[in-house]
C-alpha cells in the first residue's frame, strides 16, 4: 500500500507575515492582456514555479525575493490586519437581474481587474442577454473576474456559471500598465485567517501581495493607485 504524504491545499494567513502554503499547490504568473480599447480583454499564462509541498508567499510587499517571503515584514514593522468581513459571498451582493443570464456582484471582493468593462460591460450584456451573444459575453466576463467579485447565474437551474479551476495559485502581472496585482487563488484552496477563522471557501479569490488593501487579506485595487511591482 503507498502513503500519500501530501497534506490537502492551504493557505495560512500568519499574524503580520507570510501567506504560509502548504498541499503542493502549483504557483505561476497570469498575465492581463488588453484589447484595441485598451481594457482587459484576456488571460495569458505566464511561467510557473517548480512544485513544492510548502512555501511562504508575501503579504507585504516588501520582500527582495518575489513572491516569495524574506522576512522583510519584520523590518518593516508590517501591519497584517486581516480586515476583511467574515460573512459569506452573497450576504453582501449586488443582483442584476436578465432575460438570459444573472450577475451577482460584491464590492467587498472587487479587484478592479475592470474585465467586466469590456465592450459595453457585462451589466448591459446582462441585461440585453434575450440575445445569446450578449449572454454568452456576460457570462464570459463574469469568468475572467478573478476575484469572483462578478458571478454569472444561470437562469434555468438557479446555479453559478464558474469556470473549471484546478486548485493553484497565480501572480497576477498587468505587463502594460507596468503593476503586479494580488495572488489569485484558485480552485476553493481554504483560506484561514491568522486567528484560525476559516473564509468561505471560492473558487476564486484574490489576496493582498502589496500589503496596502484595507479588506486584508483580500485585494480591494489599492496596488493600483500605489502602482505596486512585485519586481524590482
Ligand atoms: S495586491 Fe494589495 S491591494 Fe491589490
Amino acid at each position: 500500500m503507498t502513503i500519500d504524504k501530501k497534506s490537502a491545499p492551504r493557505i495560512k494567513v500568519t499574524k503580520d507575515g507570510p501567506y504560509v502554503v502548504t498541499g503542493s499547490v502549483p504557483l505561476g504568473e497570469e498575465h492581463i492582456v488588453c484589447g484595441d480599447d485598451g481594457e482587459p480583454a484576456k488571460w495569458a499564462k505566464g511561467p510557473s514555479f517548480p512544485e513544492k509541498e510548502s512555501y511562504s508567499l508575501c503579504r507585504c510587499g516588501a520582500s527582495k525575493r518575489p513572491p516569495f517571503c524574506d522576512g522583510s515584514h519584520a523590518e518593516a514593522a508590517f501591519d497584517g490586519t486581516e480586515t476583511a468581513g467574515r460573512d459569506g459571498y452573497l450576504e453582501h451582493v449586488e443582483k442584476t437581474v436578465g432575460p438570459g443570464v444573472d450577475l451577482t456582484w460584491s464590492e467587498a471582493l472587487c479587484m478592479e481587474a475592470c474585465f467586466c468593462h469590456r465592450g459595453k460591460g457585462a451589466w448591459a450584456y446582462a441585461e440585453e442577454s434575450d440575445d445569446a451573444g450578449n449572454r454568452d459575453e456576460a457570462i464570459e466576463e463574469a469568468c475572467a473576474c478573478p476575484s469572483g467579485s462578478l458571478v454569472a447565474w444561470d437562469k434555468a437551474s438557479g446555479a453559478a456559471i464558474e469556470p473549471a479551476s484546478e486548485p493553484g495559485i497565480s501572480l497576477i502581472e498587468d505587463p502594460g500598465a507596468g503593476l503586479s496585482g494580488p495572488l489569485w487563488v484558485k480552485g476553493r484552496v481554504p483560506v484561514e485567517s491568522a486567528d484560525g477563522f476559516e473564509y468561505e471557501r471560492r473558487n476564486r479569490v484574490t489576496l493582498c501581495r502589496c500589503g496596502l488593501s484595507k479588506k486584508k487579506p483580500f485585494c480591494d485595487g489599492a496596488h493600483i493607485k500605489a502602482g505596486f511591482k512585485s519586481k524590482p
